[in-house]
């Protein structure tokens, strides 16, 4: 029979995400409406190999909704790697009498939190957190969503001087291995073409698909290119290409960089969050263990964590296809 819970440790941990506060939240008030203890695990992985823990009440997360970034900190922790590092994260659990924990974060943070449980046996439960929108066994993921609107606005303004130059911008965006912030921001801002990592569709097709932008008539565009593209190195390179072959162009490169982490996460991402929190803490308390906390069809599901890690998210592909169509 599994242990009774009646403190459970949360964190967050690896790149932060609008709408982690309002995860922390949810998860601390789901703890104190079932009068169990709630314990913030600051700075993820590091926080807990040093016990930096702090007691969290229904008052302590409030008017932290709203906020960006995260009131526990976050980290990417090498030392918990180690099974030194994980023996000393262990022993402070122990000490603190904390029986389960909720991991806010992406794969890194779920990889970690199955690796502990396998070797302490200790409950584990997972809530995505990470603008990327990379994790399998959810539709979403807390953050992304603010994101991408944070995307739109900013090319939206880059679309003002590019029109008044008849410029070419370049936009790089987040996602070092997955386009989806390129891909749907890139449609939401109407950019002429978008290139992700999941499609390699080449220098010549880039060139291409300018020349026929140019020959309709349209005098400035924007190309946005998630990261971890593969064409070039990276946007610099695309720029000294273009500029080489295309010299009829202006080239300009903006790189968004980590803006796209932060603000007021959006509606959408507070409710999800609120959502998940519920959802974590409450299968805990019903003794499951090694889940995921997602959003499928609009119902809150669990996936098994190791799913959540093994499994690759898919592109749009139809959305890849109104891409296409809407760069006519
Ligand atoms: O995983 C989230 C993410 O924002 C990626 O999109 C990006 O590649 C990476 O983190 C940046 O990490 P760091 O903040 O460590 O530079």
């Amino acid at each position: 029979m599994n242990k009774k819970i009646n403190k459970i440790g949360v964190m967050t941990s690896g790149g932060d995400a609008p709408g982690m506060n309002a995860a922390i939240r949810s998860v601390v008030r789901t703890c104190a409406y079932h009068n169990i203890e709630c314990v913030g695990i600051y700075r993820g992985y590091e926080g807990m190999m040093e016990g930096d823990f702090k007691t969290l009440t229904a008052r302590s997360v409030n008017h932290i909704i709203h906020t960006g970034g995260t009131v526990l900190k976050s980290a990417r922790s090498e030392e918990f790697r180690t099974i030194e590092g994980r023996k000393k994260a262990h022993s402070y659990l122990i000490k603190e009498n904390i029986d389960a924990l909720v991991l806010i974060g992406g794969d890194g943070t779920f990889t970690g939190g199955l690796i502990f449980n396998e070797e302490f046996n200790f409950p584990v439960m997972g809530i995505p957190g990470t603008i990327d929108n990379d994790i399998f066994g959810t539709n979403f993921t807390i953050g992304y969503d603010t994101a991408i609107n944070t995307v739109v606005e900013a090319i939206d303004k880059i679309r003002d001087t590019a029109s008044s130059h008849k410029r070419l911008f370049f936009v790089e965006v987040m996602g070092r291995d997955v386009g989806h912030i390129a891909l749907n921001a890139g449609v939401g801002a109407g950019a002429e073409e978008i290139l992700i990592p999941e499609e390699d569709l080449g220098l010549d097709r880039l060139v291409e698909s300018l020349k026929r932008s140019k020959a309709s008539g349209k005098s400035s565009s924007i190309v946005v290119v998630a990261e971890g593209d593969k064409i070039g190195k990276n946007v610099f390179e695309l720029k000294d290409y273009i500029d080489e072959n295309m010299p009829e162009y202006d080239v300009r490169v903006t790189v968004l960089g980590h803006i796209q982490r932060g603000g007021s996460p959006t509606c959408f991402d507070r409710v999800l969050a609120s959502r998940m929190g519920v959802k974590a803490v409450e299968s805990l308390l019903d003794g499951k263990s090694n889940y995921m906390v997602g959003i499928l069809d609009n119902k809150i599901e669990l996936t098994a964590l190791e799913k959540a890690v093994k499994g690759k998210t898919e592109i749009n592909l139809e959305l890849l296809r109104v891409s296409d169509i809407m760069t006519t």
